[in-house]
């Protein structure tokens, strides 16, 4: 690896009047998904109408209420769906639908003939701003971008306004979000200037805001900086009230979900990303993890991964890929111990947990002037190596200790006393413990239940045939 010297150091950014640092995220954002548009662009395979709708019906019952359906002028597929949602009224009342749109007339006015009918909406249109977008692939100067953008936002604002548009959407309402594309490459000062430039032609108002989206289009520095752009961007937007901050990361250098929190301390109020961060390249910001973060600090997501097998089922049916083992919260391997030591905490955490229910509801029981239903999925969770309960997604704990060669007298006792009620002593614990090691070893795999407990019987057969028994079932 010798050719680094052709990569360049993001250029500093200096804000030392940064307060992010010293927040802390008490609220969820305003979620939007992009799984249907950004997330189905990614894909080798783009969903048809049909996956489209199973999967809209999904997010709606996860509980978004912002969804970007699609980018109806790129293909009939695209635009049919648009008009399928709309005509086949799919969309529940409190959801709005969100297209995406280049900043081309031709372009623009088709979005706007999808959107028929559409009782909410969100018009979304973007143009690249970065240096070498304006110059490689548009040839245009600063000021040229600006009026590209400003074009396009006040036909927008035009066909909006026009009479035959009123008439023929009535009480629509369409909104608008206006994304400096590839912003995460474009200098701050001049991202600032095209936004604003943008937003002056809507004239938006605290009531009726317009959203400014500030994708990370390819993750070039680290989140602290997309954190300080993102804060220095707030505070100097001239009637910052008037709009929504919205974010989009992508997650080209791995950290995609840090750069969306930071940005979220950092003043921004909806993030965009899609379901288990499928998206272009290494995917965009993936909201699963996202929402179940703030739930796992003890803050209502306002998103409802309590199924999440079914999350998983949607996903790798519709997109046709696979959700990778050790993804987080999702993976089949996350909320799996094969580690001796660490299945010896877990069963001590769940021991300690069963004894403070029992004592719990001992004393709810007694004192019955103040009995109050207690909910034992509400008891204080803290069982170490297990951030979340993984009840709360729809699993059990099957697979939270697993059995292989690493692995200790802990987890066996652990999984014999859950699956079967026997419970060893102390002695038994580690001898057998041995056993099914050495076992384990020889075979070079996993010990599954059922072979551990005809282990556990073999083990027993012969210390009898030896003479001596030594076991207690519950
Ligand atoms: O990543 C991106 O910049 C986008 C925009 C169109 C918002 O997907
Ligand atoms: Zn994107």
């Amino acid at each position: 690896m010798k050719y680094f010297n052709k990569y360049k150091p993001f250029p500093k950014f200096k804000f030392p009047e940064r307060t992010w640092p010293n927040k802390t995220l008490v609220n969820p954002p305003i979620w939007c998904s992009v799984d249907l548009r950004d997330g189905n662009q990614a894909l080798v395979q783009p969903m048809n109408i049909q996956e489209k709708l199973e999967f809209f019906h999904h997010l709606v019952g996860l509980g978004f209420k912002e969804i970007e359906v699609g980018y109806p002028a790129a293909s009939d597929t695209e635009f049919e769906f648009l008009r399928e949602l709309i005509e086949g009224d799919y969309i529940p009342d409190d959801v709005t639908i969100q297209v995406l749109t280049q900043s081309r007339e031709d372009l623009i006015r088709r979005t706007f003939e999808g959107l028929k009918g559409a009782k909410k909406a969100i018009l979304h249109f973007y143009n690249s701003t970065s240096p070498v977008q304006r110059q490689v692939v548009f040839g245009q100067n600063k000021s040229e971008i600006i009026a590209l953008g400003v074009r396009a936002a006040e036909l927008i604002q035009e066909i909006r306004m026009t009479k035959e548009f009123q008439d023929q959407n009535g009480k629509s309402r369409i909104r608008i979000e206006y994304s400096p594309e590839s912003f995460s490459s474009t200098e701050p000062e001049y991202a600032l200037e095209i936004c604003q430039a943008v937003s002056k032609v809507f004239a938006p108002t605290i009531e009726d805001k317009m959203i400014i989206n500030l994708p990370a289009t390819v993750e070039v520095y680290t989140p602290n900086v997309y954190a300080d752009i993102v804060e220095w961007f707030g505070k100097n937007f001239h009637n910052r009230d008037s709009i929504i901050i919205s974010l989009h990361t992508h997650n080209d250098r791995g950290t995609g979900i840090a750069a969306s929190e930071l940005g979220l301390l950092a003043g921004a109020d909806r993030i965009e990303g899609t379901l288990l961060g499928n998206g272009e390249r290494t995917g965009n910001a993936d909201l699963v993890t996202l929402a179940l973060n703030f739930y796992s600090m003890g803050i209502d997501p306002h998103l409802d991964f309590s199924n999440i097998n079914k999350t998983i089922q949607i996903f790798e049916k519709c997109n046709k890929i696979r959700v990778p083992e050790r993804h987080p919260y999702a993976g089949e391997l996350v909320f799996t111990a094969f580690s001796g030591s660490h299945q010896d905490a877990i069963h001590k955490g769940f021991q300690a947990r069963n004894e403070r229910e029992i004592s719990d509801l001992e004393k709810s029981d007694k004192d019955q002037n103040t009995k109050k239903e207690i909910d034992i999925n509400n008891l204080p969770w803290e069982i170490p190596y297990l951030p979340i309960d993984p009840k709360d997604l729809g699993r059990d704990y099957t697979s939270v200790v697993r059995i292989n060669s690493q692995s200790g007298k802990g987890g066996v006792s652990f999984i014999l006393e859950k699956d079967f009620g026997i419970s060893l002593s102390k002695e038994e614990k580690k001898i057998f413990g041995q056993v099914v090691k050495d076992y384990s070893d020889s075979q070079g795999r996993e010990v599954n239940t059922w072979e551990l407990k005809r282990l556990w019987e073999k083990y027993n057969e012969e210390l009898n045939a030896a003479g001596s028994l030594s076991s207690s079932i519950k």
